[in-house]
């Protein structure tokens, strides 16, 4: 296994030096567990969607800075399969915010050539959203430089399962027999298989955990986890987690990235 780091523009190149980045180690593929709007917004005295709302804002600032730098894909976790467990009031308000942000949002995306994609199911949200999301993702569809994927309704073992489930379909339709079934497959069936891997996991508010984020593909990803809470996440943590990306060596369970040392 390799790291190829995305090739940049001169422009790009510019602007990654002139943040003391490395052009030749940046990650390709970032993925942020965006937590702490709660405790952000009640360290505050305020309410959580207040929070919530604040987090928004600070997604924005981050997805532009991602696509500045020259990362070819952006991921981030902005509702799970277990965030259903919230009060009805918090899910409601979640939900509302990610419609009315998308509708905000559409023209500028398309305006800066973003290709939006959403892993999970989407089947299982409000039919408005569902449709908002869907005519995002086709409305940028033929852009190929940079990616925001929006896990929501996301799961990682639900994905697992839905790997496994159209793998299935496969074999019962004759196509493969189940001896058949390697690793790569499970891979080719994920929401998104064409996006490799995150370089990066970054999560803000310091909790150890994955949150059942991305359980198969982060097998190899850089963990990186600030104590900020994400309403608080600014582009110089950004830039500060990509610049402690660069200090790691990679190893893939070889000896060194080269495989030399
Ligand atoms: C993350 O912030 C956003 C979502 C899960 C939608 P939280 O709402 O989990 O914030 P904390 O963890 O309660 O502070
Ligand atoms: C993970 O955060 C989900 C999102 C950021 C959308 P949670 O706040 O739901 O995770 P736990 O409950 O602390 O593990
Ligand atoms: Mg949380």
């Amino acid at each position: 296994m390799t790291v190829t780091p995305p090739k940049l523009n001169s422009i790009k190149t510019q602007y990654v030096k002139s943040v003391g980045l490395d052009p030749e180690r940046m990650p390709s593929h970032v993925a942020i567990i965006m937590d702490g709007n709660g405790r952000w917004a009640q360290a505050q005295g305020k309410h959580r969607l207040m929070g919530h709302n604040q987090g928004y804002l600070t997604l924005k600032k981050i997805v532009m800075e991602a696509e500045q730098l020259g990362l070819k894909c952006l991921t981030v976790y902005g509702f799970s399969t277990e965030n259903w467990r919230r009060s009805p009031e918090e899910v409601g308000g979640l939900m509302r915010l990610m419609l009315v942000a998308m509708r905000a949002e559409i023209d500028e995306l398309i305006q800066k050539e973003i290709r939006v994609r959403i892993s999970g199911r989407l089947h299982e949200l409000p039919d408005d959203l569902r449709e908002e999301f869907e005519e995002a993702a086709s409305r940028t569809s033929l852009f190929t430089n940079f990616t925001f994927n929006l896990a929501i309704n996301y799961g990682g073992r639900a994905e697992v399962v839905d790997s496994v489930r159209a793998i299935l379909q496969k074999v019962r339709s004759g196509k493969i027999l189940p001896d058949q079934i390697e690793e790569r497959m499970i891979g080719d069936n994920l929401y998104a298989p064409d996006i490799p891997d995150p370089d990066l996991l970054i999560r803000t508010a310091g909790e150890l955990r994955l949150s059942n984020f991305l359980l198969w593909e982060t097998a190899y990803s850089e963990i990186y986890v600030t104590p900020t809470c994400w309403p608080d996440f600014d582009r110089d943590h950004f830039i500060g987690s990509l610049k402690e990306y660069q200090m790691r060596t990679r190893k893939f369970g070889a000896v060194s990235e080269n495989g030399l040392i």
